[in-house]
């Protein structure tokens, strides 16, 4: 069992703590053992559970699974996973040289949520990822190398300042130029800049990277918008749906996250949700999800690259070894009975923001409280207090208002958040006076 010694020696602030004898701040919480060898407990649940509740500020479902979940994760356990090096190295839909894998709840799972975001049956491929982040890192991959493949030329990628950081820090580990696009109020891309900026480069294909519920303001992209000005571009659009593709495909707006429309149109290319945050899943995961026929086209060109002897076959994952305990305890969340729950949870979290953002017009209008649209759980505002910007997690910006850079900060309505912890927040504002 891990011990107090042992896990503050993981960290170098740890070793510091050792040494000193005081534990970092955020570590608290964690019982003084009688012993250093003691093994590790929790003093204060009452207070990782007001933590908890209060966690407005970044989109991370905080809600404890149900039982259901712990139990399937002990039947895993007794089945043999997570009690040796299990291990889903290669494709999930291929046979793995590795016999302890999990590549049968991978493969099921993707195809489920591949219905969900409306991939055509037998056209569906995908795995699961280690994040967000890396789910968008294998849609960036895929889409420089087919239109590399498809043109002979390296793309430019396009996306907005409003991306996820991790798109910049993509863009400079694939060495693509990339080209900033403007916005609109809303936060989400302008068209009509993208057209303009797509003329400027006709010579090279366009890597376009789209996001479905951007991570400060909320804001989407508009999807169709842009597949009509790419239809006379060599093109690949990767759609960032790190949070709201959670949500958005189990509520009445479900077609704008659909890859393929019912009348055949296709909308995007590949897809990365992450697992975390909306669905609530216990560690960091993503979902990436593309069209078999992609894959297809990406694997003819990534088995140029390297030599797939070793493991019998062409992996399609960047990442050589991968965990195979997620993919089996997400599974999990692939099953009607979750499903039925993250529908529940996301008609909540829209009525609570819609609620949250009236009464914050209403009450509060110096805080220029804003909601990118109505598909969004996010608001942000004028930024409040200190004290509660620490008792509720609030994530913080400077954005520019009239030309002038003003603090923001905003509220992410997750399924954890319940109405009386939104009416704490708001007596907690008209508590205190002055925007800092
Ligand atoms: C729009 C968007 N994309 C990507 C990410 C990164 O996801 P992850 O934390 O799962 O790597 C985030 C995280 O907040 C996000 O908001």
């Amino acid at each position: 069992m891990l011990s107090r010694r042992r896990f503050l020696a993981y960290g170098s602030t740890g070793m510091l703590a050792l040494s000193t004898g005081c534990k970092p701040h955020h570590l608290n919480w964690l019982a003084e053992p009688d012993s250093t060898d003691a093994p590790l407990s929790l003093s204060n649940k009452a207070e990782i559970a007001h933590l908890k509740e209060r966690f407005l500020g970044y989109p991370i479902n905080m809600k404890t699974p149900p039982q259901a979940f712990f139990d399937w994760r002990e039947q895993l356990y007794k089945a043999g996973i997570n009690q040796f090096p299990y291990n889903n190295v290669g494709d999930p839909f291929k046979d793995s040289p590795i016999p302890y894998n999990s590549h049968d709840f991978e493969k099921t799972l993707i195809e489920r949520f591949a219905v969900h975001y409306g991939f055509p049956q037998n056209n569906r491929w995908g795995f699961l990822s280690h994040s967000g982040t890396d789910s968008n890192m294998h849609g960036m991959y895929m889409g420089r190398t087919i239109l590399k493949g498809r043109t002979g030329k390296t793309p430019k990628a396009y996306f907005t300042r409003e991306a996820h950081y991790s798109v910049q820090i993509l863009r400079d580990l694939l060495g693509l130029e990339g080209i900033e696009v403007d916005t609109l109020d809303s936060g989400a891309m302008d068209p009509q800049d993208l057209a303009d900026k797509l003329a400027q480069h006709k010579a090279q294909p366009a890597l376009v990277i789209l996001t479905l519920g951007t991570t400060f303001k909320g804001a989407i992209d508009p999807i169709d918008d842009i597949q009509a000005i790419l239809s006379d571009y060599s093109s690949y659009l990767h759609l960032d749906a790190a949070l709201f593709g959670g949500y958005l495909p189990y509520t009445a707006h479900a077609q704008t996250a659909l890859q393929q429309t019912t009348s055949g149109k296709i909308r995007y290319d590949s897809i990365a949700v992450s697992c975390h945050k909306f669905f609530g899943f216990v560690s960091p995961a993503g979902l990436f999800i593309t069209r078999q026929s992609h894959f297809e086209e990406f694997h003819d060109l990534f088995s140029q690259i390297h030599n797939p002897e070793y493991i019998h076959h062409v992996p399609g994952t960047i990442t050589c070894s991968r965990d195979a305990v997620k993919p089996a305890e997400f599974y999990f969340y692939s099953s009607d009975e979750s499903i039925a729950q993250i529908k529940t949870d996301a008609k909540q979290v829209l009525l609570q923001t819609d609620w949250l953002m009236k009464q914050l017009q209403y009450h509060f209008p110096e805080y220029l409280a804003t909601r990118a649209n109505p598909l969004s759980n996010t608001i942000y505002f004028r930024k409040p207090a200190e004290r509660l910007i620490n008792k509720y997690s609030l994530a913080t910006m400077q954005l520019t208002r009239k030309q002038k850079k003003l603090d923001f900060a905003h509220v992410v309505i997750m399924p954890h958040v319940s109405n009386a912890i939104l009416n704490e927040f708001l007596t907690d504002l008209s508590d205190q006076k002055n925007l800092s």
